[in-house]
């Protein structure tokens, strides 16, 4: 079949083989970072929703109309980073984990590179305590979030950038890690450039925020954000909005001869008093180390860590699924974009469809004017048929 035309241009992907001739038709843009842009988006092969992402770093590139265009001397850069994503996309699609988000194509257009992954239905990880749920029933999140951090090490990634909004649990209480696109291998850690991009205040940690040793990063860098993560679950971090203390202001209170730099004793009791064993306690507090050598060196010894006390979290996978309250979808919940994000949303992809809207996959304008024609001949049937019927019966 011919490519179909393109009259609106939310589509991406071509192929041959869909009814409009491209795989993805974009509904919305969902964010815009400085390293990529986040679309909701319909799959007519699989005839499902699905999210897309879209390469877009500031520091290398610009819009172009629909395009990404390198800035004057940063396409070798851009190329690297549009084989990365391919790459990462790959291994990503390897992995094949339930805790991770799968992967279902990745291509190149537009001069940029795109991935397709599977839309998860659920909430955001809870950035700060939700009334009445307690630790009791966010264990067997945790645990499970910590056995899927565990096999994205064991693939030789680095997420660098777990947080809340990075985390999303579906509606059957398992959490499914999103958002690869600071991800890096090991050995890539060591030399990648553009580290910064991977900066979330307060879940970041201090090896990359403060010092911006890439080449200290590790499995450990991870387990540093995850323990905040969690711990956020059940007590109020100390930073601003009750975020977690930057990496930053720790050191520079561990500078000033402050002990644990402001995760602490006061921190360990607060865990406690909401619940948590002491192996969970522990298991935390070693992984929010300053120092990433102080730091369990994976989440297999993290595990340990707890297990020690109590051992159940090693049987992370086979925890019953939490009850999970109640909460808006995380997309369902989003704001919309500010002015300055949608700005780098191209204008052909910013038209917004309902989200509970059905998916009808788009039919191609051969099978619409068939159907016109159709529309006609029935009418034209019913008008004749009511014709005869009034001159027999009158
Ligand atoms: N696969 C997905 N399923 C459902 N929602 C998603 C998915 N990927 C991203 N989102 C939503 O879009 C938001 C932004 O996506 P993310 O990949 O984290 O991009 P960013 O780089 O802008 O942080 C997420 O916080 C989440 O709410
Ligand atoms: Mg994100």
């Amino acid at each position: 079949m011919p490519l179909a035309p393109l009259p609106d241009r939310q589509r991406l992907m071509p192929d041959p083989n869909a009814p409009s001739g491209f795989r993805f038709v974009v509904e919305q843009a969902l964010s815009s970072g400085g390293f990529a842009i986040t679309y909701l988006a319909r799959d007519a092969q699989f005839n499902d929703r699905c999210v897309i992402k879209e390469l877009a770093i500031d520091q290398l590139m610009v819009r172009s109309g629909i395009a990404m265009v390198p800035l004057p001397g940063c396409a070798d850069e851009m190329g690297v980073w549009i084989q990365k994503v391919q790459n990462e996309a790959l291994t990503l699609h390897k992995l094949r984990n339930a805790g991770v988000v799968q992967v279902r194509a990745t291509w190149r257009e537009h001069g940029t590179a795109y991935f397709a992954m599977d839309y998860v239905e659920g909430i955001e990880f809870p950035a700060a305590p939700m009334p009445g749920v307690s630790w009791a029933t966010w264990e067997p999140v945790a645990a499970k979030f910590l056995v899927a951090l565990s096999a994205i090490h064991q693939a030789g990634l680095i997420h660098g950038d777990i947080k809340p909004q990075n985390i999303l649990i579906r509606r059957d209480g398992n959490p499914v890690i999103i958002d690869f696109g600071t991800a890096r291998s090991e050995g890539d850690a060591k030399k990648t450039r553009l580290t910064t991009l991977a900066m979330t205040p307060g879940y970041c940690p201090p090896e990359l925020a403060v010092r911006d040793r890439a080449r200290e990063m590790g499995p450990w860098s991870d387990l540093y954000s995850w323990a905040l993560t969690v711990m956020g679950l059940v007590i109020r971090h100390r930073g601003i909005d009750g975020s977690p203390l930057e990496a930053s202001a720790r050191v520079a209170l561990e500078q000033h001869g402050v002990k644990h730099a402001g995760i602490g004793a006061e921190t360990e009791s607060a865990l406690l008093e909401a619940g948590m064993s002491e192996g969970w306690v522990q298991a935390l507090m070693a992984c929010v180390a300053i120092k990433p050598g102080d730091r369990p060196r994976s989440a297999k010894d993290v595990t340990a860590m707890i297990d020690k006390w109590e051992p159940r979290a090693g049987d992370a996978r086979m925890m019953p699924s939490p009850k999970i309250p109640d909460a808006p979808a995380a997309v369902a919940a989003r704001e919309p974009l500010e002015p300055a994000r949608r700005a780098r949303v191209p204008a052909a992809f910013r038209a917004s469809q309902s989200l509970d809207e059905d998916f009808e996959p788009p039919l191609p304008p051969s099978d619409n004017l068939e159907l016109a024609v159709g529309i006609v001949k029935m009418l034209f049937v019913i008008f004749v048929l009511c014709f005869v019927l009034i001159y027999i019966f009158s």
